[in-house]
């Protein structure tokens, strides 16, 4: 059974749920966190709902049978919509928070009432997906551009000298392409002024697109509510680890099912982690 020091278990396709992990580290230092990678399977955005939802179950009983873990965040927003009502339904006991798209917040927030929304192909012809946006119906104008290869181009930059938000890398060329297709963008009627990030891989092109889309533009993410969502469940179960201001905050377990390097670069550049943290595991 787990207890109140037990992990919360983190995961992803990739290394992109690394941007939910450094939300929930800020938001509760005092846990502890296993973060799963299962970059040997990414992307997943353009893989199918059945991959999706057999990969999501596979790593949920990996991570409760090896950790033990007392929650678990599904820090992807396309095993979000494919699988997380099955996982649901298959481990009722577990507390699980996924991420889906912020359209919510983004409605709260527009101006010119046009909405960006940027997100996996898998995610946005997702049912789940349709849903959220049919709740929001005539509140908004939602510009939705799926972003295939976006993801999968993110993995393969990270370790890259320049990172993936300078000019001239594919991951820029990219973000450039898909913008272009929803234009105008800015504060003027009819552009959209809000950009709503449906992929935590995008957190880390967020330079890139936010030259690309102007100042006037909101940008979008969830880790921050996630890490909310994550707290309330915690509070709720009793399940919070004990606040003790003394302790050193638990360094965080890393894993991936990929190229161990591709995480450890991630973890140093995006978390300030030593490669320690880091190894790999093999999830069939
Ligand atoms: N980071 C994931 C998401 O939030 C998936 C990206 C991918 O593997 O295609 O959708």
């Amino acid at each position: 059974m787990p207890q109140a020091s037990s992990s919360i278990g983190v995961f992803d396709s990739g290394v992109g749920g690394l941007s939910v992990l450094r939300a929930l580290i800020a938001a509760l230092p005092h846990e502890r966190f296993v973060y799963l990678a299962d970059s040997g399977n990414a992307p997943y955005g353009e893989r199918g709902d059945a991959f999706v939802a057999r990969r999501t179950h596979a790593i949920t009983e990996y991570l409760r049978s090896q950790y033990d873990i007392k929650a678990l965040v599904v820090a992807c927003n396309t095993a979000t919509a494919a699988a997380i009502h099955e996982v649901r339904s298959s481990h009722p006991e577990l507390p699980l928070v996924g991420v889906e798209p912020a359209l919510k917040p983004a409605v709260g927030l527009t101006h010119t009432g046009r909405i960006g929304v940027l997100g996996t192909r898998g995610t946005l012809t997702s049912a789940k997906f349709a849903r959220l946006q049919a709740s929001l119906g005539g509140q908004a104008e939602f510009v939705v551009q799926p972003c295939d290869g976006l993801a999968h181009a993110i993995e393969r930059s990270v370790g890259w000298p320049s990172g993936p938000n300078a000019p001239g890398t594919e991951t820029f060329a990219l973000c450039e392409k898909y913008l272009a297709s929803m234009k105008p963008f800015g504060s003027a009627p009819g552009s959209i002024d809000t950009l709503v990030l449906g992929c935590t891989h995008y957190v880390f092109v967020e330079e890139a697109l936010r030259s690309l889309v102007g100042p006037q533009v909101q940008l979008i993410e969830t880790g921050e509510p996630v890490a909310r969502q994550t707290r309330r469940l915690l509070e709720q179960k009793s399940l919070l680890a004990p606040e003790d201001p003394r302790a050193r905050p638990p360094a965080p377990v890393l894993l991936t099912t990929g190229a161990l390097e591709l995480l450890q670069t991630a973890a140093a550049r995006w978390l300030q982690l030593p490669p320690e943290c880091c190894s790999t595991v093999a999830i069939p």
